[in-house]
């Protein structure tokens, strides 16, 4: 028997990393799941051998079985289930990004401070194992201040569908769903410096590609393409009140020769490539060098950075440590990215109080 009893909301694909990673953790019981889809759901419960199935989450947090819960829904209910988890006293993981609006981010929030549970947000790639080497060289000062960064996540063919492509159910497009992770990334390895104005832009001019064939992509469980209101590409330029700055880029669909990603960081006395492997480069005796970490995975490895989060959650949950992704850097990714698509919409800086 596990010491922590856990439920999954939220059957589709990305569940599969959470399922995984729970089921290799022998401090875990998987106890319920649920998804809008019944034979989805039990499909998942035969395969990891989940006693309870539920199609309405609230049903779900009834059962004082279930002592914490992964949610893995569509953007447009996370606030609202992770309100609902909290305050039926259960400790959450709630996948990227946190919600879709900065009222919702502060309502959930509210609900952390007042029921005195748990929310760690999904930002998975702060738990890379590269990420952890990395960490260790800027603890120790060895970049020095981080003053610029730079994000980028180019899909040249590569827009999910479904719900991901319903911008009232996911919030936007790429911005809000894969620039989540290398925006939140660059500025946790900043130090998560307070933010001050930010200045973007977003463009629809090539739509989903759907006529596209013979190339393949991540899509959502329920895959449609028939339906398509996000943007295709945003970029942004992030001010912090430090005077440290990051630049952005990522789409879904991009005349792009290649798919590509990048996240570098730059400090006084040393800067970081991320992808697609981790290397540092800084100077020693007047040269130049380039350090390339001889780790077993060196660049981002992603069921292992899943396994690692849910292990880092158990734990947050068991109390032996508290979650390195609180609820609070949740709230402040939501702040960025509206703040963004306010940009792009009245074409000026937005100051963020
Ligand atoms: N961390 C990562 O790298 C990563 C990668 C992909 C997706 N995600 C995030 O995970 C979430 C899910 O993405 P996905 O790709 O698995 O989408 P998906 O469409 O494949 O799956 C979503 C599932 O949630 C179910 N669902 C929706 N609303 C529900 C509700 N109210 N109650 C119960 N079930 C409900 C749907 O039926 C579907 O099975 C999103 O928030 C997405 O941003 C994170």
């Amino acid at each position: 028997m596990g010491e922590l009893k856990v439920g999954l909301i939220g059957n589709g694909s990305i569940s599969e990393c959470h399922l995984q990673a729970y089921a290799l953790n022998p401090k875990v019981e998987l106890v319920a799941i649920c998804d809008l889809q019944e034979d989805r759901a039990r499909e998942s419960a035969r395969k990891y051998n989940i006693p309870h199935i539920y199609t309405d989450y609230r049903e779900l947090l009834e059962s004082p079985d279930v002592q914490a819960v992964s949610i893995c829904t569509w953007n447009n209910s996370h606030a609202e289930i992770s309100v609902a988890a909290l305050r039926a006293g259960k400790n959450v993981l709630c996948e990227k990004p946190l919600c879709k609006t900065v009222d919702e981010a502060l309502e959930v929030e509210r609900a952390v401070r007042e029921t005195g549970k748990l929310l760690q947000v999904g930002y998975v790639r702060r738990h890379a194992s590269n990420i952890a080497v990395l960490k260790k060289f800027i603890d120790a000062g060895e970049l020095g201040d981080i003053y610029f960064a730079k994000a980028s996540l180019i899909r040249r063919l590569g827009n999910p569908g479904g719900w991901f492509a319903d911008k009232e159910r996911s919030g936007g497009g790429p911005l809000i769903d894969i620039g989540v992770h290398v925006i939140d990334l660059c500025w946790y390895l900043m130090g998560k410096p307070k933010v001050k104005s930010v200045s973007g832009n977003t463009y629809n001019k090539l739509g989903n590609r759907s006529h596209i064939e013979n190339y393949d992509f991540y899509k959502a469980a329920d895959y449609d393409a028939s339906l398509n209101t996000v943007e295709d590409m945003a970029n942004a330029l992030i001010r912090f009140e430090n005077g440290a700055s990051l630049m952005v880029d990522v789409s879904f669909s991009l005349h792009a020769k290649d798919n590509s990603a990048m996240v570098n960081i730059y400090g006084d006395k040393g800067g970081a490539e991320i992808e697609p492997v981790l290397s540092i480069v800084t100077e020693r005796h007047n040269t130049i060098i380039n350090i390339d970490p001889q780790i077993s995975t060196p660049g981002f490895d992603f069921q292992g950075s899943f396994n690692t989060e849910i292990n880092h959650f158990v734990d947050s949950c068991l109390g032996l440590h508290e979650t390195s992704c609180p609820v609070e850097d949740g709230v402040e990714m939501i702040k960025i990215l509206n703040a963004i698509y306010q940009s792009a919409a009245e074409g000026r800086e937005i100051e963020i109080k």
